[in-house]
Parts: C-alpha cells; sequence; structure tokens
C-alpha cells in the first residue's frame, strides 16, 4: 500500500524538521533540499497527490497547484506570518486548511525594522563601506550627520501586532508615535501612547515611516510618488512588511531627487531584487535579504508552529493557526 506524502518545500530548523520527520514511516516525507525554492513547473509535480505540503514564501501557491495536487491535499502549513503568495480562496473552496506562524515573529520582526531605522538614521552601513574602502582619514565635524531618533516622530502604517511592537520600542527613545490603520487600537494607543491619525497627516508629519500592513489590493503600491512626496524630505522610509507595498520606481526617484532623505528594506519587489536595479546605485538605501525575522530562536518557533499546523491538518484537526477557519464551517 502506498502512504500518504508529505512535501516540505525547503530545508527548515531542525526542531521543526524533527516534528515532521516524526510522522514516518506512516507517511513518505520529502525535503527539497536545494538552497533555493523549487521552480513552479517542479511543485506542479512534487504536489501531485501528496496529503500534507509544508511551504515558504518564496512558493507561489494557486489554485492550479492545489488541483495538480489533487483532492486528497488535507492540508497546506506555511513558516511564515505572511500568506500573499498563496490563493487563499482557492484553498477555501476546496476546503483545504492554510496555516501561518503569527506572534512568534512579532518581536524579532520589531526589533529588526528598528535596527534598519536606526542603521538609516545613523548611516552605519554608509560608515562600514567607508571605513572597509579605507577613506577613514580622520574625526569629521560633519561628516556621517543623519537626524536624531530621540524626541522625532515615528508614523507606523498597518498597527497589528508588529506595529505595535515596533510602537512598544519607541518609548525609550521619546518619540511621538502617529499611526495609520484601517481600525483603531484603543487599548495600545494607551499603553504606547500612539494616535491614530489619517495616512496623509503620518507622512506629512512624520521624519521615519515604517510599514507593517499586509499586501493587499488595497495596499499594493501603498507608497507610490504621490505618497513619497507628501513625505518630508528629511524623511526615512523603513520596510519590513511586503515589498510590493512600495513602487520601487518611484522610490528610485524620491531617493536620487531627494523628496525623501533615506530608506531601509528588508523586502522589495521583486524579490530577490535583480542585480541591476536602480535602487542599487543609491548611497541612501539599505536594503536586507528578507531576515527580519531570522534569528534563532524564531526561526525555531516558527518551523515547530508550521509542523504542529501541518500534523493537526494530517490527523483532520483544526490548525492551531488557520488563516481561512471557514474551511471548518
Ligand atoms: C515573513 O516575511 C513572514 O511573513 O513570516
Amino acid at each position: 500500500m502506498t502512504r500518504p506524502r508529505i512535501f516540505v518545500t525547503r530545508r527548515i530548523p531542525e526542531k521543526g524538521l524533527e516534528m515532521v520527520q516524526s510522522l514516518a514511516p506512516d507517511y513518505e516525507i520529502e525535503v527539497w533540499q536545494d538552497p533555493l525554492p523549487p521552480a513552479y513547473e517542479v511543485l506542479l509535480q512534487k504536489i501531485r497527490g501528496v496529503t500534507g505540503l509544508y511551504c515558504l514564501l518564496t512558493d507561489k501557491i494557486d489554485a492550479n497547484l492545489m488541483d495538480a495536487g489533487g483532492p486528497q491535499v488535507k492540508v497546506i502549513s506555511q513558516m511564515a506570518v505572511g500568506f500573499d503568495n498563496i490563493d487563499i480562496p482557492a484553498a477555501t473552496a476546496r476546503g483545504i486548511p492554510v496555516g501561518n506562524t503569527p506572534g512568534v515573529l512579532t518581536d524579532t520582526t520589531a526589533d529588526f525594522a528598528w535596527a534598519l531605522l536606526m542603521s538609516a538614521a545613523r548611516r552605519i552601513v554608509e560608515g562600514d563601506k567607508f571605513t572597509r574602502a579605507g577613506k577613514w582619514q580622520t574625526w569629521g565635524p560633519i561628516d556621517f550627520l543623519g537626524p536624531d531618533i530621540s524626541g522625532a516622530t515615528l508614523g507606523i502604517i498597518g498597527f497589528g501586532r508588529i506595529g505595535q511592537g515596533v510602537a512598544k520600542r519607541a518609548q525609550g527613545f521619546d518619540m511621538r508615535v502617529l499611526y495609520y490603520d484601517t481600525q483603531r487600537y484603543p487599548e495600545a494607543e494607551q499603553k504606547y501612547g500612539a494616535q491614530s491619525v489619517d495616512l496623509n497627516t503620518l507622512l506629512h508629519e512624520s521624519d521615519f515611516v515604517t510599514l507593517h500592513t499586509v499586501l493587499s489590493k488595497e495596499t499594493y503600491h501603498l507608497m507610490d510618488d504621490a505618497r513619497l512626496k507628501l513625505m518630508k524630505r528629511s524623511g526615512i522610509l523603513i520596510n519590513t512588511a511586503r515589498g510590493p507595498i512600495v513602487d520601487p520606481a518611484a522610490l528610485y526617484r524620491a531617493l536620487a531627487n531627494g523628496t525623501i532623505a533615506y530608506a531601509a528594506l528588508d523586502v522589495t519587489e521583486p524579490e530577490p531584487i535583480k542585480p541591476d536595479d536602480p535602487l542599487l546605485t543609491l548611497d541612501n538605501i539599505i536594503i536586507a535579504p528578507h531576515i527580519a525575522s531570522a534569528s534563532f530562536q524564531t526561526r525555531n518557533k516558527m518551523a515547530t508552529m508550521a509542523a504542529a499546523n501541518l500534523i493537526a491538518g494530517l490527523k483532520g484537526e483544526r490548525l492551531p493557526n488557520c488563516v481561512n477557519p471557514q474551511v471548518y464551517k
């Protein structure tokens, strides 16, 4: 008799892998070993006949792929909090629960947004390149100046868990915190001294603008030419959410023309950024390779949480963290 199959689309942290491997020998488990994700065409082959799919944000999981999988697919478990790479309505229509990993990466991602904010404001990456290039000749009274962080105004777009984590950290810097979201968070407003404002006010008044929304039709290219122009000329933009929330061509224009002072991105459009992307020619931008949640502890937690979702789905139990609970109605 053939055993039910599980496909894991990349090597994952040990603790999560052990949980998945514990399902053997009842399940046949395949873990994609290549450091790069399987191409879509390969994924189409690999998903055929699987019962459980353990995937990453680098995999495009659409209706076509689900149909290629077949009617026995019981669960799609993603090791990430974001799931814009998965066609959720298509999964729901097919009765497939989709799991994600919220909560465990909140602090780690908020820390990283702060790391980018501070690196951009205080020009740490530029300074490092300068030193390595052998250009450091003296202490310069007017060299590498940047804006103060303490006492500045921080604008947070998207005030969910991670946005609030960023606000929490801003308290230590005596910042004025503004936020824009489609809903109000009165408790967090109180706790972090944050003020809800409309988007234009936030862009106009903030020294730092940091993005923490999901990527959706509404937020696609939210930061376009017009909105970047509303920012201060001294403004710094931070994106640890999803690349396409910022229009990259508009960002290039804004940074090259001095419409805003600096940007620090952990996410780009596309990902990875192409080596000839004009943004890479600028000095006033920092670009990290989508590593905001990359701490040892957090990646282990994400991996085990996704494994727990996978295992629950295989057993026909409700996923501990399900993004489409409608499948259970
Ligand atoms: C990372 O970007 C995630 O969504 O977990």
